[in-house]
């Protein structure tokens, strides 16, 4: 009876323990699920890493390329020319050989035209600041740059003033071509996605200069609003898998960091409820 009676804190003690020890349990399985919520995460973040270094090595070997196309370009421009001197030194007048010739002209200027749009962004002349009429600026980039591409799948660039200010910035090249080449790249996308489909007829892309700001927006379905909280933000994507890798934006906004400037998106929304009007603050970057 006494052993009994001495048992009995025991047990009581024991019961304790056991309800204690079930909470323990269950929060032991909470955090086993935790566990794969942080394998998950890292993950994700390695993949992520990965496409990084990806895009990292694609603009070196970009780099690489591009002064290797000018030296091709130039070698080539000299090697035609000389040709014509001594075709014109010897009087012969191959119509044929003439022709090829001044082809082959046409093709080095076409070629360093291109390359002189993109090469700007990369890193050996990234620092070189100028002054750039906007309105100036982006009209010759819609000629020569875009206006062929666009046309062919039925997309219309307009440049529309809102106000007749002069609008000089000082700023690097490049860097300006490669914040307007991002969200050209994402419009385009989006409204040949939207063509595509038939939900819309025409593609309308429209580039407002309203100084101190550019605005940029399109007529395609508008910003996915599962995205519109983190749109500048790495890795944030809506395109199919695979197809985009969420650096667009990011980029846009690092770069006009980078120069005093910076990129928002406007609270109006199209017909869709969805936002989709860019503006670039130029403020940091006015020179007049
Ligand atoms: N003009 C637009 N129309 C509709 N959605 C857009 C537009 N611009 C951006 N977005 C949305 O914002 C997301 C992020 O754009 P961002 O340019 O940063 O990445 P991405 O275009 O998906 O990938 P990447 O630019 O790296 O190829 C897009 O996936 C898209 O959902
Ligand atoms: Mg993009």
């Amino acid at each position: 009876m006494e052993a009994l009676s001495s048992l009995e804190p025991l047990i009581g003690e024991a019961k304790e323990s056991i309800a204690r020890l079930s909470s323990y349990l269950e929060e032991l399985s909470a955090l086993r699920g935790m566990g794969q919520v942080l394998q998950d995460r890292v993950d994700s973040l390695r993949r992520q890493m990965d496409d990084m270094y990806e895009t990292v090595a694609l603009g070196i070997t970009a780099e690489a390329m591009s002064h290797e196309v000018f030296n091709v370009a130039d070698r080539l421009a000299r090697r035609a020319k000389a040709a014509q001197t001594s075709l014109h030194n010897r009087g012969v007048g191959d119509r044929a050989m003439l022709a090829f010739i001044e082809h082959v002209h046409s093709a080095v200027m076409a070629l360093r035209k291109q390359m002189s749009f993109l090469s700007p962004a990369l890193r050996y002349v990234r620092e070189r600041r100028e002054d750039i009429d906007l309105p100036a600026f982006l009209e010759e980039l819609r000629k020569e740059f875009y206006q062929e591409r666009l046309t062919k799948s039925r997309i219309t660039l307009a440049i529309v003033s809102k106000n007749d200010a002069r609008f000089m910035v000082r700023m690097n090249r490049g860097k300006l071509v490669q914040v307007v080449d991002n969200l050209m790249l994402n419009s385009e996308y989006w409204l040949r996605e939207d063509l595509a489909q038939k939900r819309i007829a025409d593609g309308d892309v429209t580039l407002e200069v309203d100084r101190p700001f550019l605005r940029i927006w399109d007529n395609g379905r508008g910003i996915d609003p599962t995205v519109e909280h983190a749109l500048f933000q790495p890795f944030v994507s809506a395109k199919a898998r695979g197809q985009g890798r969420g650096l667009g934006l990011f980029i846009v906004k690092q770069l006009l960091d980078s120069e005093g400037c910076g990129v928002g998106i406007l609270p109006e929304r199209n017909k869709h409820r969805r936002l989709f009007k860019f503006q670039i603050d130029l403020r940091g970057a006015l020179n007049d």
